[in-house]
């Protein structure tokens, strides 16, 4: 658009689809770690993208985190209204507040949107028995189904070691993480600055494979502090768009 040509944003976008080797790049304006104006703006070019690939009877798995949380705030799609579509959390717990779990995002789109909604809680404390005895569970069998048959992902990307902490991980955790040389993180999964897989959090959900065979997956963070993971998560190929701010924008070019 002109307000992209102006800020030269999209030069940052022709730029990172070139060097992270993604289809196609978004960049919204600003520092989304520095303004809430700003976090909102990434949100709402999030839904906007979301709106623009989503068809009738769409599965949709959302991760939790601030950034995606945003985008569900900032859905707004008129009086159109989705009553076939369904919404899904991609993970059963990552041990994250209420209001950043992915449950509760699937519920707000879902609201926004007059769609559907499946909520599902698994706790992260289980032990392997009782994990175990769970993926017999019926409703568990059926929600795993569902969530693994996801036609639409988003995803947000966090720092490795932010995320952890963030979810309480065990030290032996973070010490794998440390050694694994782990940058960043997305849907419980910590990956390396090469895009490998350096450790996968157990919870029960949508795993690599189903993301591989979803049509469209979509990556979304913000913050300069980030490029290190966005740039780690797209090495991995997983992404079909990646959208991001200004300053994760520079700071990924900055990598290079
Ligand atoms: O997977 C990463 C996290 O969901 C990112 O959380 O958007 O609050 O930084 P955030």
């Amino acid at each position: 658009s002109m307000i992209k040509d102006l800020y030269g944003l999209s030069e940052y976008e022709t730029k990172l689809q070139e060097i992270l080797n993604v289809k196609r790049v978004i960049v919204a304006p600003g520092q989304s770690a520095m303004s809430d104006l700003d976090k909102k703006e990434l949100g709402r070019t999030a839904a906007s993208l979301l709106l623009s690939v989503l068809s009738e009877d769409d599965i949709v798995a959302v991760t939790g985190g601030s950034t995606v949380a945003m985008m569900a705030e900032m859905m707004n799609s008129g009086s159109s209204l989705y009553p076939s579509v369904l919404f899904v959390p991609a993970r059963g717990g990552l041990g994250e507040n209420v209001e950043l779990q992915a449950s509760h995002i699937a519920a707000r789109c879902a609201s926004k949107l007059g769609a559907q909604y499946r909520m599902f809680h698994v706790s992260d404390f289980l032990g392997a028995a009782a994990y175990e005895m769970l993926q017999k569970d019926p409703y568990i069998r059926e929600m795993l189904t569902l969530i693994r048959s996801a036609k639409i992902v988003v995803h947000g990307i966090g720092q490795a070691m932010e995320m952890a902490i963030r979810r309480k991980a065990p030290d032996e955790i973070l010490t794998i993480l440390k050694n694994g040389n782990a940058v960043g993180e997305a849907f419980g999964y910590y990956f390396d600055q090469d895009g490998n897989i350096v450790y996968r959090m157990e919870t029960m959900g949508l795993q690599l494979e189903q993301i591989k065979s979803a049509r469209v997956v979509v990556g979304l963070a913000g913050g300069a502090g980030k490029a290190k993971a966005i740039d780690a998560i797209a090495k991995s190929g997983l992404m079909d768009v990646l959208i991001m701010d200004e300053s994760a924008a520079k700071g990924i070019l900055a990598l290079y």
